[in-house]
């Protein structure tokens, strides 16, 4: 089942609860480190429990131009983009690497790579409710009803390689991340 398919299948009311529990048990620090920003030894907080994965090659990257990987199960989609800025979370020379997962944390509304705007920085708007988010500001929302900011997949630079080592917050239609371990 994919995380499309188990966000049409979740209630709001219940999604909404798993989120505040998520928030009081063991998200707390995350949320707080997604708007504020992170330092290495929070991103390695972050990781901690994640399976480590190589998503892409800095080589193969076009700046300003979006791809999909899974991670951290191959039922979840993710970007992954250079962009024209620097960004918070951004790996790289540049830090302008970053890769976040594409389904809205409002209501659950799919945003793809045709959805990421240059040189806007931003992905969106989402169809159901167009909200957008900042990829340069950890996914925070610009516009729209979302409350909450994108998922950001926390990457590593090893050599050429780009490597995934963990989420900063909720996927959307989960009371838990899978960690793909
Ligand atoms: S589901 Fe994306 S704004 Fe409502």
């Amino acid at each position: 089942m994919t995380q499309a398919t188990k966000a049409k299948g979740a209630g709001h009311a219940c999604s909404s609860f798993s989120r505040r529990n998520f928030l009081i048990l063991g998200g707390a620090s995350i949320t707080v480190l997604a708007t504020y920003g992170v330092g290495a030894e929070a991103q390695e907080l972050v990781s901690s429990s994640y399976v480590r994965k190589v998503v892409g090659r800095v080589s193969d990257l076009e700046q300003g131009v979006a791809a999909t990987f899974y991670y951290p199960n191959d039922d979840i989609e993710n970007i992954l983009v250079m962009l024209d800025e620097e960004a918070g979370g951004g790996a790289g020379e540049g830090r302008n690497i970053v890769a976040f997962n594409t389904i809205c944390p409002h209501q659950g509304g799919y945003m793809g790579v045709a959805d990421f705007k240059r040189p806007q920085s931003v992905l969106g708007p989402c169809p159901l409710h167009l909200s957008t988010f900042d990829l340069t500001k950890h996914g925070m929302i610009v516009s729209g009803h979302a409350v909450e900011s994108l998922p950001q997949i926390v990457l590593e630079i090893d050599g050429d390689e780009i490597v995934a080592t963990g989420v900063m917050g909720l996927f959307y239609g989960y009371s838990q991340n899978p960690t793909g371990a």
